[in-house]
């Protein structure tokens, strides 16, 4: 059946051109593509496929189901789950050849006793206080360092890599984020000195990328640039890869005192063109957005008027020549999505994953 009403063009050309800006900016590390959460809402299998059959070797995900899922549609890179498998479900760790992320000795140690070969990276939280084994200040370096020469000594654990995660690498103070990484490598200095070796050591998430050089490290990863929007100013030229259509349903004339949706909030002051655009809150446009909000169509901006309804907004469209069937742009190549999250005050993080997929018609664009 065919769904017309929402649009959602990614463009995987995009997606590799940030992509391989990301490996410019990292010339010397690997850069592990973050598809989870359905890649940002981008869709995993098609992303990842694509950037796979570009030379992308490495890919994160939230948990075992998005990954098995890679792995049916023919993802054959390395995968890491960033967060815990739970024990009956260790076999498929094997099964599928996937990399657990270890929170602790206990956690690793559970992997170990099922007695078969599972690959793993250490996190450790140095100050996201979300997962790992605690690093916090300078007095817990020795009993982490004891922790993980622990871990790497259980017999059936394939230890690949160890790492960290940055809350506030976007933000202009960076003594945080410094101290991170301090605590960081100080560990793995000591570590390394004992004979241990890890192929993958990494803190950056985008922002780091853009902000921070890591020379001693051997990978990073990128999750909202390779979407093309990077959380701090960047100089360079990320573009967004998903682009955001609604079909205008409707056009009508209102009059003076006529009022407009749900609550009668916006009231025509003088004849005007009010056209129905079928996007609303379900499709992902929260109710929220539209105070100030405006869609897009050729040079023109409509803005939204009225309260966003469940399936439709409505906008004002003075004299354009716009008609039913056309589609007007919500986010993507005309607005960015930066401006419409900071406005509603979130994060384009959110939108992006929100855009519902089952109403809408995602199309992919090499
Ligand atoms: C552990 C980890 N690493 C990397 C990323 C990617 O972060 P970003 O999308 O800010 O690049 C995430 C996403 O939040 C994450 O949870």
């Amino acid at each position: 059946m065919k769904i017309d009403r929402v649009k959602v063009n990614i463009h995987l050309d995009n997606l590799l051109h940030n992509y391989r800006l990301l490996q410019r900016l990292n010339s010397n590390k690997e850069v592990m593509a973050v598809v989870k959460a359905d890649a940002y809402g981008h869709g995993s299998v098609k992303c990842a496929r694509f950037l796979m059959e570009n030379n992308c070797k490495y890919f994160a995900v939230t948990e075992l189901k998005e990954a098995i899922e890679l792995r049916k549609a023919g993802i054959d890179t390395d995968i890491l789950i960033f967060g815990k498998t739970v024990k009956e479900n260790l076999n498929l760790l094997f099964k599928y050849n996937l990399t657990q992320t270890v929170d602790s000795f206990k956690y690793a140690k559970s992997l170990d006793n099922e007695n078969y070969p599972i690959k793993t990276q250490i996190i450790l939280d140095t100050g996201m206080s979300r997962l790992g084994i605690y690093l916090h200040r300078l007095q817990d370096v020795d009993n982490v360092k004891k922790e993980i020469i622990k871990i790497l000594n259980l017999k059936h654990l394939d230890n690949q890599g160890i790492y960290t995660h940055f809350p506030s690498a976007d933000m202009e103070d960076d003594k945080f984020t410094i101290n991170q990484l301090y605590l960081f490598n100080k560990v793995l200095g000591l570590v390394e000195n004992e004979g241990f070796i890890f192929k993958f050591k990494h803190c950056s998430n985008s922002a780091g990328i853009i902000k921070y050089r890591e020379d001693n490290l051997s990978m990073v990863r990128a999750g909202i640039a390779l979407y093309g929007y990077p959380p701090l100013v960047s100089e360079e030229n990320f573009k967004p890869v998903m682009e955001v259509l609604a079909k205008v349903i409707s056009i009508r004339e209102i009059k003076p005192g006529d009022s407009v949706s749900y609550g009668r909030v916006y009231q025509a002051k003088k004849q005007e063109r009010i056209a129905t655009v079928a996007i609303g809150y379900a499709d992902g446009y929260s109710r929220h957005f539209g105070k100030g909000d405006y869609f897009c169509y050729k040079d023109y901006r409509f803005p939204v008027v009225g309260r966003v309804c469940m399936g439709a907004t409505m906008i004002k469209i003075g004299d354009a020549e716009l008609k039913v069937g056309d589609y007007v742009e919500v986010f993507g190549n005309k607005k960015s999505l930066d401006e419409l999250a900071s406005r509603v005050d979130t994060i384009p993080y959110e939108l992006l994953t929100n855009m519902a997929k089952k109403r809408a018609n995602f199309q992919y664009k090499k």
